[in-house]
């Protein structure tokens, strides 16, 4: 009975149960006629899973010159299950290098479970007595065991730079007998000299903060929620320090991840500005904002132990309403590129914004497909063929009259196509239209997405990644993003069409680049 009743109320598990969990054949006409990596909708420069599903990103933390990227992981199958912690590592946040299972499910002896999201943390000073004798200690993780019949909280530790973990052996390190727990995202809290943990009591929407001096023993601090959209639960929670833009001040974000009951469906992120005294969090204003406009964001960590101290995230580019049927082959899941975030103070009513600014990709530029300023007139549309590439970005201010808008067609050869465009009419609204295309129809796959820019005036700032099967538009410089998948069934996106009604569209400093690919 509390089985079922841990089925019907786990989010992955309600996802999960819904859907049969066939086996990836063995081959079909796709591996035969793609190489891996480099199949229609795979991207080319966002981290994608060789073959197999993958969902959350996990234990995210900079050691040792390298980035690492665990994540959720079902080794076996194209949906969720088995879950385990895949892993990558990065020297820039930009080319991953994929590497064996770091935490694999546990599935002999007296505790079984499944490898739940969690997070990573240098314990430099030894405070748990894991790395006697080793300079500099390790990695430490702390992640939720999904047991048949409840959730809690276990340590970890890596005697060879993350590659693998060993288990604590006095296991769990949290318990509450309570089958929904989870998700505990911990970091240093350097003025209370003791680790932090904020982890989710879903079904009472709730994040719980706890303390621990040595990552083994916690006390619990104070608890967070109910507060904003609550919908069905809350998921990894993630609280975390971001600068202030334009002056020298730091603020606490925390973030909670909402599945099922997003505004638009299924999953979605929200976010709440305020203090954490090191141990209660105060909201400013009480105010939940979302991070996206789009439904492909979810369950967004961010890295613990970064060389300048920036809070930098990946978020998880799907929505569990469609994630196990997309038609991805042979793997499903795709992050972010990794994000830069602060804040700021929101230009048209009180409180702060938070703003994501995605890291350079410069370094991937390859053919400039535009550099410069024009005009675009209505009935003289811009057409800028990326020449023959699927992955590209650009950059530019629009700046349109009060009737005005501007669609930005990012279409293939056989007119699908995905539209970013600027509505100046009803005060610039800027819509995410990814209809147009044939490769998916799902009832919750909805098509169209649209936020209020945030500007005063008629500019906006749009820089726009686009990567065969993904797309993410940043907003005024990211106070607003949409991240967002799309199929297109007749091959990815070649050109851009920039058309303009009403009124002319000034297109102020456009760059447009190719971008290669990360992958061998
Ligand atoms: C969020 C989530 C987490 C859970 C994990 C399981 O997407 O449901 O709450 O730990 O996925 O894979």
């Amino acid at each position: 009975m509390k089985k079922q009743f841990l089925f019907l109320t786990s989010a992955f598990a309600l996802a999960v149960s819904v859907v049969a969990q066939p086996s990836i054949p063995a081959a079909t006409s796709q591996t035969a006629t793609f190489p891996l990596y480099n199949e229609p909708y795979r991207p080319q420069y966002h981290f994608s899973p060789a073959t197999h599903f993958m969902n959350d990103p996990n234990g995210l933390v900079f050691f040792d010159g390298l980035y690492h990227l665990y994540y959720q992981y079902n080794p076996i199958q194209l949906v969720a299950g088995h879950q385990s912690w895949g892993h990558a590592t990065s020297m820039d946040l930009i080319h991953w290098k994929n590497l064996p299972i770091a935490i694999p499910e546990m599935t002999t002896g007296p505790v079984t479970g499944q490898i739940f999201t969690g997070s990573a943390v240098v314990d430099s000073n030894n405070t748990s007595g894991f790395f006697n004798g080793v300079p500099g200690g390790g990695l430490v993780a702390i992640y939720t065991l999904n047991e048949p019949t409840k959730q809690v909280q276990n340590v970890a530790y890596s005697l060879d730079k993350g590659t693998s973990y060993i288990e604590y052996k006095a296991n769990p390190v949290l318990d509450l007998q309570n089958p929904n727990f989870r998700d505990p995202k911990v970091f240093w809290y350097a003025p209370g000299h003791r680790w932090i943990m904020a982890v989710a009591l879903p079904q009472e929407h709730q994040v719980l903060f706890y303390g621990s001096p040595n990552l083994k023993n916690w006390s619990f601090l104070s608890a967070f929620g109910p507060a904003g959209i609550e919908g069905f639960q809350y998921e990894c929670p993630n609280l975390f320090q971001v600068p202030v833009e334009g002056t020298n001040d730091k603020k606490w974000v925390l973030v909670v991840a909402i599945n099922p009951g997003a505004p638009l469906g299924g999953s979605m992120n929200e976010y709440f500005v305020g203090n954490f005294d090191g141990t209660t969090f105060t909201a400013d204003d009480g105010v939940a904002r979302l991070m996206d406009f789009g439904k492909d964001f979810y369950a967004v960590q961010t890295y613990n132990n970064t060389p300048n101290n920036e809070a930098i995230a990946v978020g998880w580019m799907s929505n569990w309403q469609y994630t196990q049927v997309v038609p991805t082959f042979p793997w499903r899941g795709v992050f972010t590129v990794p994000r830069i975030l602060s804040l700021r103070q929101n230009p048209t009513q009180t409180g702060a914004l938070l703003v994501q600014t995605p890291i350079s990709l410069a370094s991937l530029r390859e053919k400039t497909l535009f550099d410069g300023s024009t005009m675009v007139s209505p009935g003289s549309p811009l057409t800028i063929s990326s020449q023959g590439n699927s992955s590209f970005e650009f950059e530019t201010t629009v700046v349109g009259g009060d009737k005005g808008r501007l669609d930005i067609s990012i279409r293939n050869a056989a007119g699908e196509q995905v539209t970013v465009g600027v509505d100046w009419d009803i005060n610039g609204q800027v819509y995410v239209e990814r209809g147009q295309t044939n490769g998916f129809s799902n009832r919750y796959f909805t098509n169209d997405f649209s936020t209020q820019e945030s500007n005063v005036d008629n500019s906006i700032t749009l820089h726009v990644l686009v990567d065969r099967s993904v797309l993410e538009v940043f907003v005024d410089d990211g106070v607003q993003v949409c991240t967002s998948s799309f199929f297109m069934a007749k091959g990815p996106p070649t050109e851009m069409q920039w058309e303009a009604t009403n009124s002319p569209v000034l297109v102020q400093n456009l760059e447009a680049y190719t971008l290669k690919s990360i992958w061998p």
